[in-house]
């Protein structure tokens, strides 16, 4: 055969594939661990959704599994110009099929736990039976007063003595009361360690609300009926749950009621070292050097700015596109890598495998202080929301909107409920209490001149030989140990109007990450890979942070947002940044399948 032949014979035989495929798969197929495939028949059986908007989508974005893969194949032409080259196909048929994720709770089964768990692996919850599900209805009357959540530091101990005692209470529930206190933990663990399938034809995929733009939603409701259910048992409706504000000065400890023996809301798997007056280390992982409370601050300040201020898109601060057929996992956001993590990890012992309670997901909800550490979360949400005048979310996009989840209310009705009722607290009935923010302001400065910057980065391009960018470097690479890598800029000194509608986005596919595992690993961006700047220096742009999940393995995507941080390192106008990857946790458990640089629209 020719080689022309051979590729025609190619072709052909593509065709033929797709054209089976697309005419003849019984909806029963199943499947589990191919992302695209799962998109393909995704597609394939509801090929609707083609937002103009979608989500995750920049011309250079990557994220095809997001495009109609269906419609690919029925113009094959197109197929010739690359993936990043199609343009969105004309809307077809189904639009009304919606592709939001929808745990299927009636098929609740056993979680997946980390080796030497140390509870039983069955978290689902109690169903009423017969099945009655009620819609969320419960909204705030228009003139009703507002629950304020105040941080913990600026409220009385009689205010603290009302979330002992609903706390006190709900410990003292029979079991088979979902508003029971081991009840309403197991909720968290069913739908982090993958007790729900998605609905047919996808129930060979497990739900899991990390690591996606579900993560802020489902525990702004989680926390919602948490709050509601202790405010019913109190007889105060209108009790709000605290928070720790760790990002604060004042509230950059263990809140001290949290480590009082007699109280409800003291726990006995946490880490001893780290009681009260000790400093939390929002950058943590378990055998991290203690620093002096100063530098802990400021470390912590910088950080907060890096993860919140400087993580100004939605897919990098708030996590992946997740729809109905879709892997779990898609991608994580910032502040869910740390502090959220981290703090998870600071709070749990760390002599224990997977740092229970508070360091592993099947265990976290267990310890009181979860509650008030997600509250920060949320409240965190909010303020992202309206830095800058006002942030883009995800709330274009009708899947995301339309996702859903269960919880038990303070009636004892299971209720079904949606992310766009999430996305107005005040019609949830609550707001923040607002005080000053003082990382708004701690943007990070480099460790080095730029002389120097330039001067490393020059020496370190001419040692690759040849000078070649990111295939210099094998990838899918497992990170055992520093690794840095050139990576070409697509554009350089890009116009004041297209950063403000792209932001330059460094994406790390992860291709293999052990889940059950404790993984940390950290990223430079033109530093010295033989002297790290620490967290407080514009070098260091961010971390990788994994809580153990279950036993399988699974893929992921690591987004960081670098426009200001190459105005800071002055490198606007390199072709080529030097990429360092500093494994710190679980050397060898993750492998990198490539690193890039993109352009994601704000
Ligand atoms: Cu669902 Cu803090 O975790």
């Amino acid at each position: 055969m020719s080689a022309f032949s051979r590729v025609l014979f190619a072709f052909s035989a593509l065709i033929i594939v797709l054209f089976f495929l697309t005419t003849t798969f019984p909806t029963s197929f199943s499947f589990t661990n191919t992302n695209s495939f799962s998109h393909f028949l995704a597609t394939f059986h509801a090929n609707n959704n083609n937002n103009n908007h979608s989500p995750s989508s920049s011309p250079n974005d990557q994220t095809h599994q997001h495009q109609p893969i269906l419609g690919l194949w029925r113009n094959p032409f197109i197929a010739f110009k690359g993936i990043n080259d199609i343009s969105p196909s004309p809307a077809s048929t189904n639009q009304n099929i919606s592709r939001a994720i929808s745990p299927d709770v009636a098929n609740c089964g056993p979680v997946e736990l980390p080796p030497n768990a140390i509870t039983e692996p069955f978290c689902c919850p109690i169903l009423p039976s017969p099945l009655k599900i009620k819609d969320f209805k419960d909204f705030a009357k228009p003139n009703a007063p507002l629950r304020v959540r105040k941080p913990i530091h600026l409220v009385d101990d009689e205010y603290m003595a009302k979330l002992e005692k609903g706390i006190a209470i709900m410990k003292s529930l029979p079991k088979n009361d979902p508003r029971n206190y081991i009840e309403q933990a197991k909720v968290h663990c069913v739908y982090c360690n993958g007790g729900y399938p998605q609905k047919p034809p996808f129930q060979n995929l497990k739900i899991d609300i990390h690591r996606s733009w579900l993560f802020y939603p489902f525990h702004r409701w989680y926390i919602y009926f948490f709050e509601k259910i202790l405010g019913s048992l109190i007889g105060d409706p209108d009790f709000a749950v605290p928070f720790w504000s760790w990002d604060s000065i004042e509230g950059m400890q263990m809140p001290k009621h949290f480590a009082n023996p007699n109280s409800s809301l003291f726990h006995n798997l946490r880490d001893p070292a780290h009681l009260p007056p000790y400093i939390v280390d929002l950058n943590y992982h378990v055998g991290a050097d203690s620093t002096t409370q100063d530098q802990q601050v400021s470390y912590n300040l910088a950080f907060m700015y890096k993860q919140m201020v400087l993580a100004n898109t939605k897919e990098v601060f708030m996590g992946g596109v997740y729809r109905f057929g879709d892997q779990a996992q898609p991608a994580i956001g910032s502040v869910e890598q740390a502090p959220h993590n981290t703090v998870h990890k600071w709070v749990g012992r760390a002599d224990l495998p997977s740092q229970e309670d508070m360091g592993t997901f099947y265990t976290a909800a267990r310890d009181p202080i979860f509650y008030p550490h997600h509250t920060n979360i949320d409240r965190l949400w909010g303020i992202w929301t309206s830095l800058d005048g006002g942030r883009q979310d995800y709330r274009d996009d009708q899947d995301w909107l339309d996702s859903e989840f269960y919880f038990y209310d303070e009636n004892l009705d299971l209720v079904r409920v949606n992310i766009r009722d999430s996305l107005d607290t005040k019609k949830l009935g609550y707001v923040y209490e607002e005080f000053e923010i003082p990382w708004l302001n701690a943007s990070p400065k480099p460790s080095r001149t730029k002389l120097e910057r330039q001067a490393k980065k020059a020496s370190f391009l001419a040692s690759q030989n040849p000078i070649t960018t990111t295939t210099a470097t094998k990838f899918p690479l497992v990170l055992d140990s520093k690794v840095s890598v050139a990576v070409t800029r697509p554009k350089k000194l890009r116009s004041k109007l297209e950063k403000e509608r792209e932001e330059e986005v460094l994406v790390i596919e992860i291709v293999d990450l052990h889940s059950d595992k404790d993984v940390k690993f950290d990223v430079h961006v033109d530093d010295d890979e033989e002297m790290l700047s620490g967290p407080d220096k514009a070098e260091f742009v961010g971390t990788f942070t994994s809580v153990p999940h279950g036993r399988h393995k699974s893929k992921t995507r690591f987004m960081v947002a670098i426009s200001k941080v190459l105005e800071n390192l002055e490198a606007e106008e390199d072709e080529i940044i030097v990429v360092t990857l500093a494994p710190i946790v679980g050397k060898g458990l993750v492998s990198i399948g490539s690193i890039k640089v993109e352009y994601i629209l704000k």
